[in-house]
């Protein structure tokens, strides 16, 4: 039997006429209601409206979007608390922000936690002190998502100012490329390693991290290819921004540290949906070193042949339920890497328009 899906917090689904839509802060599925189970879908739309999730209908509904970050899993009945086969290290404190990033070197500050423990616990609940990692990691989606739609403007201005520098200064657009390219150099080349550390710490999940070393080996070289089209030989010479080096750590430490945390930076890194190609492939391409797309055009195109974004449930599926210790720590470490990602995407677009004004002042 699938498992029972739920929509996602604050969703919306209208009907008008033959229009359909469900939206979220991060999503926005429109739809026209035909053919022959047009019918059954109008039963599970008008369940899930009144909140009936688990009714047949809802849930075909509901599993008709599940190729989209649409819905998160309901905590699997049965599910068992198992003695955990880790073999882990102390785990770092998490009772303040402050404390892990002191300890990964991020130079930005987060006084309070942005997301809420008891409603995490609530919705992955399977028996007293006992929750379903599915129901977590894929809930956690959701939080990551929403947490990018604050930054999409920063990726957004980012596309713009490339656009223009195209237009107008190769030379700069080819330099601040290659800084944007040298992030995703240092997350593909420490993937690896981070990999080998959840291998050894995580009995439980090593067949799947054993196939996933074998998809993510040689990423790395992509990014070398594209960066010495651009003239920049060693990848060493190009800054890799604090928040990139603390989101590494971070994942390293959810490797050492949480299962739960480290698959969850899995969903991450591989994003949860495929637009039909790279931006920034794309913009490389319209220029006159269009060799400077390659990594990133090949890396797309390999997570997406692979489906790389449904990798995050086969090893959310591989966990053990989780203790109200492993939660906690679980959901607190991914928190923390899912906002310095989105600390990256403000540096890369600082680190921009610091360039661009130097050589305009110059
Ligand atoms: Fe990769
Ligand atoms: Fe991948």
């Amino acid at each position: 039997m699938l498992n029972q899906r739920v929509p996602f917090d604050g969703f919306s689904l209208s009907c008008s006429g033959d229009a359909l839509n469900y939206s979220l802060p991060w999503l926005s599925i429109e739809a026209e209601l035909s053919g022959p189970d047009r019918d059954t879908v109008l039963a599970g739309i008008a369940q899930i409206q009144k909140g009936d999730y688990f009714a047949r209908e809802a849930q075909n509904f509901l599993q008709q979007l599940s190729d989209y970050p649409a819905s998160y899993f309901a905590p699997r009945k049965g599910l068992g608390r198992e003695a955990s086969q880790a073999r882990m290290e102390e785990p770092p404190g998490c009772t303040t922000p402050g404390a892990i990033l002191a300890r990964v070197g991020a130079p930005y500050p987060m006084q309070t936690w942005m997301w809420d423990l008891g409603r995490i616990e609530a919705l992955s609940q399977v028996d007293e002190h006992v929750f379903d990692p599915l129901s977590v990691v894929s809930y956690l989606i959701g939080k990551r998502l929403e947490l990018e739609v604050l930054t999409d403007p920063y990726r957004a201005a980012v596309e713009q100012k490339f656009d223009k520098l195209r237009v107008f200064d190769e030379g700069t657009l080819f330099e601040l490329a290659a800084l944007v390219i040298r992030q995703t150099h240092h997350i593909t080349s420490s993937i690896l390693p981070i990999l080998r550390i959840a291998h050894e710490a995580h009995p439980r999940l090593a067949e799947s991290i054993k196939h996933f070393m074998d998809e993510e080996i040689g990423h790395d070289k992509l990014m070398e290819r594209s960066l010495s089209h651009l003239g920049r030989k060693d990848p060493a010479t190009i800054p890799v921004l604090p928040s990139t080096a603390a989101m590494m750590k971070l994942f390293e430490l959810a490797a050492r540290h949480s299962p739960l945390a480290f698959v969850s930076c899995i969903g991450m890194f591989e994003g949860s949906s495929y637009p039909d190609s790279d931006p920034l492939a794309d913009l490389l391409e319209k220029t006159s070193i269009p060799g400077a797309a390659y990594g990133y055009k090949a890396h797309f195109k390999i997570n997406r042949d692979h489906n790389h974004k449904d990798e995050v449930f086969a090893f959310a599926a591989a966990l053990p339920a989780l203790s109200q210790e492993e939660l906690t720590l679980g959901v607190r470490l991914f928190e923390l890497t899912a906002r310095a990602s989105q600390i990256m995407d403000i540096e890369i677009n600082q680190e921009i328009d610091r360039t661009i004004t130097s050589r305009l002042v110059r």
